[in-house]
């Protein structure tokens, strides 16, 4: 505990994991010391003082090296909010200025620093991807033109925080992916994996085999549009993504999910004929032909352009649900093709099921079991239990979308489990984080998605950033409570769980 803080972070602190804190009144300027127990994902220490900050019509926004890009956009969020011009400035020692201060290389990525008093606010990170956390912190606390006075000192628990959207059962346009990445990161979730093929459809023009797309992406899960991103779009989509400081995992479901493919290209099929394009929501029926030379050729120029056209370290290839693909030539098979996203020089990303092969020194595995068996082998494990984590299961048994296989999960299963000790085999430092999967068999709108993320990914997002130690469901409902006027001011359309005492 920084000393210089003093009793207010103290209070804070003790506050943040208390469950006796009457915490749910109005944010206004006049109850400051709300705001800073109400961020979510909880900080590691916060606190208010008396007073605050006023944006008026002299206020700055100074930008220090490295700070400009993250300086532009909380520019746009406070111009829009407040009507104010904030202009963005060279960093001098005048005061009514938001500062954003990047350096101190040695501060862990994504950490930051809040100051708030009467005389201007300071943001300090050691990188600009912590400048970016910490305005996001900045958004939730800020009423109006006033941010109340305090201080917060953050820093994430684990170095990935994802979600995933499947666009290939439906198809979501740019706009509706960007929509949903300005919602991720208002929790300081910072990598999106894109499903982004299929059995239902191919959904990203690969140039030397332009019938995916055109033809394996044309349909969609009941015969809805579809539809796939040009390859211009998907760099936008990519680009869009990293100005929010989000990285993007595409993923190329194989050796099953591979409907799409096999009906573009007859001669990926063992028995040289297409399927039928498919638009039903079974799972396990198709597998790409592992003793033919094609297969390796075509995935070696689909990885090879996927791997151009990203900038991420990492390419997801599946590996669920290989039911139509024996054993041993599943093992053949995934083996095979880490040599290729690595020849690609990316490194490799799969479900869990890649730990019956062997994993490289470097592969990921994804764990979406509901069982804490560990997957042995891999380097690491990103964590998405199906009954906890996956956000198209149904809250309930009258929930209008979404599926019930793994589970039903309310918003306080989602929250219910410790990522650090959930799998029983697997050291804490083996774990990279937490990712949210978004399949999309029953969901075809931006509304749709946002009924089955909202209020569960905000949860999911917390356990991802927060140390264990603030970790307290009486605590977080509260918090989470404070997030729905936000969300009906964006529009987000929210599930209203009964198990929160919404404001
Ligand atoms: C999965 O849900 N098949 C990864």
């Amino acid at each position: 505990m920084p000393s210089r803080f003093g009793r207010a972070v103290l209070a804070a602190l003790v506050t943040a994991g208390a469950s006796t804190v009457a915490v749910a009144e109005p944010i206004t300027a006049a109850a400051p010391s709300t705001a800073y127990t109400e961020i979510l994902p909880a900080p590691v220490s916060a606190g208010a003082e008396r007073g605050g900050f006023t944006i008026d019509r002299h206020t700055t926004i100074t930008a220090g090296p490295g700070a400009q890009g993250v300086a532009d956009y909380l520019a746009g969020i406070l111009r829009h909010s407040t009507g104010q011009p904030l202009p963005i400035v060279r960093p001098s020692r005048g005061g009514n200025t938001i500062s954003l201060i990047t350096g101190g290389s040695n501060a862990p990525s994504e950490s930051y620093r809040l100051d708030v008093s009467g005389r201007g606010v300071t943001l300090t990170a050691g990188r600009a991807n912590g400048l970016f956390a910490g305005v996001q912190t900045l958004r939730q606390i800020v009423n109006g033109h006033v941010i109340p006075a305090g201080h917060v000192a953050d820093a994430p628990r684990f170095a990935y925080r994802g979600a995933m959207l499947d666009v290939a059962r439906h198809f979501f346009t740019m706009a509706q992916v960007e929509r949903y990445i300005d919602q991720l990161v208002q929790y300081k979730i910072n990598t999106l994996h894109l499903h982004l093929a299929d059995d239902q459809g191919w959904r990203l023009m690969i140039n030397s085999w332009p019938r995916l797309a055109t033809y394996g992406g044309s349909t969609a899960v009941d015969g809805d549009p579809g539809g796939y991103y040009t390859q211009a779009q998907y760099r936008a989509i990519i680009q869009y993504a990293a100005s929010r400081y989000v990285t993007v995992i595409p993923e190329i479901d194989m050796p099953g999910h591979v409907n799409a493919a096999l009906a573009s290209y007859a001669e990926l099929n063992c028995d040289g004929v297409a399927p039928p394009l498919y638009t039903g929501t079974d799972v396990g029926f198709s597998s790409l032909c592992v003793h033919k030379d094609v297969t390796y050729t075509f995935l070696d120029d689909v990885i090879g352009e996927l791997a151009a056209l990203t900038p991420g370290a990492y390419l997801h290839i599946g590996g669920d649900e290989a039911h139509a693909t024996s054993q041993a030539d599943y093992i053949a098979f995934m083996n095979r093709v880490q040599g290729i996203v690595a020849a690609h020089g990316k490194r490799v990303q799969a479900w869990h099921q890649i730990a019956a092969a062997t994993p490289l020194a470097g592969t990921v595995a994804q764990y979406w079991g509901t069982t804490n068996d560990s997957p042995a082998g891999a380097s690491g494990v990103v964590l998405s239990p199906a009954n906890l984590a996956y956000l198209d299961m149904k809250y309930n048994g009258s929930t209008p979308l979404g599926q019930d296989w793994a589970a039903l999960i309310e918003v306080r299963d989602a929250y219910g489990w410790d990522p650090g000790t959930y799998l029983p085999g697997a050291p804490s430092s083996a774990i990279r984080g937490v990712e949210a999967p978004l399949w999309t068999e029953t969901l075809r709108t931006s509304a749709d998605l946002e009924y089955m993320a909202f209020p569960r990914l905000p949860a999911i997002a917390e356990l991802g950033w927060s140390p264990a130690s603030t970790h307290n469901w009486d605590a977080f409902e509260l918090r989470l409570a404070a997030q729905a006027p936000r969300w009906r001011a964006e529009g987000i359309n929210f599930y209203p769980s009964p198990q929160i005492p919404w404001r």
